[in-house]
């Protein structure tokens, strides 16, 4: 009589691995995958892109923010497998060069941060917010801002930095 426990049966048979490839920050990246692997992990723990961080890892804090196509998305809650070939942007592919991203130095200059966990997540975030075209006040940008948290209340400086990015990005939008 076999002695394998039926729980460990089911996890052999559940696993599939799949060849996929992730175009990240601008840079493709061939990965041989278990297909119950989330974005997340795969970002931190198989391309050692360690600037998304892990949280809660139930779509609770947003400190896992990335953005797919432009569009924010909390990489703990969705496969990695499902993402082939999409353009995925981290907190590490925003700078270019030596140059911050507006919404970096924003959250420098505004003190958007204390302990810093959730900075990456708060400032892919709002550059995928501020990407949306739809902030018109401070409550909008609380708003939208809801799902990322953060445990020492930095949020006042993380609004003044979005709402002072957002502004600007709408006046050269319109030409002024
Ligand atoms: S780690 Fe993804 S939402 Fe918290
Ligand atoms: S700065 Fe500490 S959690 Fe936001």
């Amino acid at each position: 009589m076999s002695a394998t426990k039926p729980g460990a049966t089911r996890s052999v048979a559940a696993r599939k691995d799949f060849d996929i490839v992730l175009f990240v920050n601008g840079t493709e990246h061939r990965v041989h995958i278990d297909a119950r692997t989330t974005l997340l992990d795969a970002l931190r723990d198989r391309l050692h892109l360690t600037g998304t961080k892990k949280g809660c890892g139930l779509g609770q804090c947003g400190a896992c923010t990335v953005l797919i196509d432009g569009r924010r998305i909390n990489s703990c809650l969705t496969l990695a497998v499902m993402h082939e070939g999409e353009a995925i942007t981290t907190i590490e592919g925003l700078a270019e060069g030596d140059e911050l991203h507006a919404l970096q130095a924003a959250f420098i200059e505004h003190d958007g941060f204390q302990c810093g966990y959730c900075t990456p997540g708060q400032i892919v975030s709002g550059v995928g917010l501020i990407n949306e075209g739809r902030i018109h006040s401070e409550a909008e940008i609380r708003e939208y801002m809801s799902g990322n948290i953060c445990r020492c209340g930095a949020y006042t400086n993380i609004t003044a930095a979005i709402r002072e990015v957002a502004e600007r990005t709408l006046a050269r939008a319109a030409g002024v």
